[in-house]
């Protein structure tokens, strides 16, 4: 008599395969665009201007300024004198006094609203 006693044990390995939820973060906010020179109107100049003037201060010192050609010209002589600007070009110079006499003169047509400003001011 052959007793076959098959004990068949499956041990069933509950695998419970969590698939991790996506840490994919959603940093890049497809509807938070940032304009590429902050506060500073894009039109011809803004690139001089930004990486020639910001590397000290927010450009939002610049925007919310509003001189005419000559006092930002007296402006960037002291920012060269007393703070220790490196002195643009020639060249350099006439496309950052066009640039903000054009678009931050006294009549300050692109003075930064209020709701750029988190926090107020
Ligand atoms: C080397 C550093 C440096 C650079 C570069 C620089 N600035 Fe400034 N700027 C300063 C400092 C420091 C102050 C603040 C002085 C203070 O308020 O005591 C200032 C202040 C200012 C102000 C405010 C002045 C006021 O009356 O309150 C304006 C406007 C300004 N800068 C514009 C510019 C522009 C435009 C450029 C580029 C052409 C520029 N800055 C580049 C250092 C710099």
């Amino acid at each position: 008599m052959i007793h076959t006693a098959f004990r068949v044990a499956l041990p069933l390995a509950a695998a419970i395969l969590l698939v991790p939820p996506a840490v994919a973060g959603s940093d890049a906010d497809p509807a938070g665009e940032e304009p590429e020179f902050g506060l500073l109107k894009e039109a011809p100049g803004v690139e001089t201007t930004f990486y020639a003037c910001t590397a000290c201060h927010s450009e939002r010192i610049i925007a919310q300024q509003g001189l005419t050609r000559e006092e930002w010209g007296e402006l960037i002589e002291w920012m060269v004198e007393e703070q220790g600007m490196v002195e643009p070009e020639e060249a350099e110079l006439r496309e950052i006094l066009d640039y903000l006499a054009t678009h931050y003169n006294v009549d300050r047509p692109n003075f930064p609203t209020r709701h750029s400003a988190p926090g107020g001011g």
